[in-house]
């Protein structure tokens, strides 16, 4: 929530910052803002909206400068509006932030500073902050850096800041605690930015700032300390990031090119981790905690959202094949409810962006109680893989769409790997049965590639449901999850209301909808249930609901009674999740462009949900 993005060096400063935030921009996009220094003194230029309306705003004013602050908002404290939008300045007006995080104890403060004299132009918890550097700046013998390290001690929350000093066009100062943070390394010339995007084509050397740091950076110094004053050494990293991974390669959407790269995304998940000949699955991340794992009396899974649902696929996967039991929790229940946690338990938290507020502070909160913590993330460096004892990357590479797609099967395709991997420590698969699920497993992205040749009926099917006000998606097993994953996606980027139930609960309440109006997708693949699901199918239409039923290629039985039918390749239940998302995705893009909706940021998201 929130990207920012700051330059110091010999370039122009807005064009670069400019890119960033809409690079960035996938964070919010309730408002942006843009300070610079230049010869007209400190310049800032703010607006509601997209980046684009700030752009347009700007035009034929003074954008020159080698130093900048950028800021895309997803607005916490305070409506989106032009005064709430950041950089936000001192009393004074010489000092300007940018901040994504939230300030906790803001009011306190903001009490505090106004019995001084403050006043303040913006609901913000951020304009406190500056409010509150300055005011300890003033003191004497304090210089800026000393003043924001002073400050950082007062306050309670989450924060990535970039202070900014009008009397001071050769520094820059940032800190971080829990918000990310990566400062880019170039020649004569920093970059700062909330995650790597907006850095990647100028350096492709980085430091992650860590948790309590703050650096100070001038054209061709940079100094990191902790908040506790002791001098750090950099750490500089080699960015594995490519450009064209940022840009849309000809799709309409980034999220109609994340579906489409899925066959890419999970073989490069499975890349050097499945050795099917030899009926071996090898997860170096989890190699050290092979011992505990194998005795472990029960796993728990913590996440939000579509992280969420492929943490209910985990379950069933885990449970099925390692005999092992799972519970899975919303990481935002699990850290307010005083769970039962002991030594003995292995917590799996599964975050595409690994920032996620509640899954941190549910990891923290397992970790605080003696359990082992093991990370499923996508982002390279993000704070969750740094809060875990182990993990494994999900390699899905950026996805920048809002509504998760190949983050998703990648998730999956990684608890498929945990499953089979406690399998064979515990000997629960037989190693022909795990040879023959693995070199089935190794064939998914072939199969994955065959389920994306149905858009062009999708698409027919999708001008059929365009109009609907709701939607019911239905399935059973491994097929509930991926039923409440499809509900989802329409959910919030087309915003039709849509509800996944598992297709025997149905007749519990939700069957009381079922009119000649309404839509059900039913995920009727041939596996265990389904001869139940036929059923489900049957109880729908006695009530004139329109079925849309996501089938195996080559049935007959659900044909016969569906209004519509989409197929996708044969497979063992164990890999259904992976390849009957592929058609609900493609199914709520299209009946999101055709309904005019803004797929890739639709409204009041954000990717990244660092505040709980
Ligand atoms: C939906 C979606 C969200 C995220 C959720 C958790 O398409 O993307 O529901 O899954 O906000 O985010 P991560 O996985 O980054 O922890």
């Amino acid at each position: 929530m929130c990207g920012i993005v700051g330059y110091i060096g010999h370039r122009e400063a807005w064009p670069l910052v400019i890119k960033g935030l809409k690079r960035l921009e996938y964070r919010g996009y309730d408002s942006a803002g843009i300070a610079l220094i230049n010869n007209d003194g400190l310049n800032i230029y703010k607006k509601a909206g997209k980046v684009q309306e700030l752009e347009n705003f700007a035009e034929g004013k003074n954008l020159s400068g080698t130093i900048g602050i950028g800021h895309t908002r997803w607005a916490t404290h305070g409506a989106p509006s032009d005064r709430n939008s950041h950089p936000h300045t001192s009393h004074s007006g010489d000092l300007s932030i940018i901040h994504n995080g939230i300030i906790e104890n803001y009011a306190t403060l903001k009490e505090m500073l106004i019995s001084k004299g403050h006043e303040f132009n913006s609901d913000t918890d951020t304009e406190v902050l500056i409010h509150l550097i300055e005011e300890i700046y003033k003191e004497e013998n304090i210089d800026l850096l000393e003043a924001v390290r002073l400050a950082l001690h007062e306050v309670s929350g989450a924060y990535a800041i970039v202070v900014m000093d009008e009397a001071k066009p050769d520094q820059l100062i940032a800190a971080r605690k829990g918000s990310p943070m990566v400062i880019g390394v170039g020649q004569g010339e920093y970059f700062i930015a909330s995650d790597a995007t907006p850095i990647v084509e100028y350096t492709k050397n980085v430091i992650y700032l860590n948790d309590n740091e703050i650096a100070f950076l001038k054209r061709d110094e940079l100094m990191i300390k902790r908040l506790d004053n002791v001098v750090q050494t950099p750490y500089i990293q080699e960015l594995n990031l490519k450009l064209e991974m940022l840009e849309k390669g000809g799709y309409d959407h980034f999220m109609l090119k994340e579906i489409y790269e899925q066959p890419r995304s999970v073989r490069d998940c499975l890349r050097g981790r499945i050795y099917p000949n030899e009926g071996r699955v090898q997860l170096g991340g989890i190699s050290e905690f092979a011992h505990k794992l194998k005795n472990v009396d029960r796993i728990i899974i913590v996440a939000c959202g579509t992280s969420w649902h492929a943490g209910l696929v985990g379950e069933y996967l885990i449970e099925e094949y390692s005999r092992i039991p799972v519970e899975v929790e919303y990481a935002s229940e699990f850290r307010y409810r005083n769970p039962i946690i002991t030594e003995k338990d292995v917590v799996i938290a599964i975050s595409q962006s690994g920032e996620t507020a509640d899954t941190m502070a549910a990891i923290e909160m397992a970790k605080e109680k003696g359990a082992t913590i093991f990370g499923v993330c996508n982002v390279v460096g993000a704070s969750i893989p740094r809060l875990t004892h182990a993990g494994a990357y999900t390699h899905a590479g950026p996805e920048i769409g809002v509504a998760s797609t190949k983050a998703f099967t990648a998730q999956v395709t990684v608890l498929t790997l945990i499953a089979f991997h406690l399998a064979q420590q515990k000997g629960t698969l037989t190693s022909s049965k795990l040879t023959e699920l693995l070199t089935e497993l190794d064939n998914i992205p072939q199969k994955i590639e065959k389920a994306l040749q149905s858009e062009g009926l999708i698409k027919e099917i999708s001008a059929k449901f365009k109009d609907s006000r709701n939607c019911l998606f239905l399935g059973r097993g491994s097929g509930f999850p991926v039923a409440l994953e499809g509900a989802l996606k329409l959910k919030e980027i087309s915003y039709i209301h849509a509800e996944g139930y598992p297709a025997a609960e149905m007749k519990h309440g939700p069957i009381a909808l079922i009119d000649e109006e309404m839509p059900v997708v039913v995920i009727a693949t041939k596996n265990s249930s389904y001869e139940k699901v036929i059923s489900n199918i049957q109880e729908v239409k006695a009530r004139k609901g329109i079925v849309l039923a996501i089938v195996t290629e080559g049935d007959t039985e659900v044909r016969k009674m569906a209004d519509y039918c989409i197929e996708i390749p044969d497979a063992s239940e164990a890999f259904l999740p992976l390849l009957a998302t592929i058609p609900l995705q493609l199914l709520s893009y299209h009946i999101a462009v055709m309904r005019g909706c803004n797929v890739d940021q639709p409204r009041n998201l954000a990717k990244s949900v660092t505040v709980e």
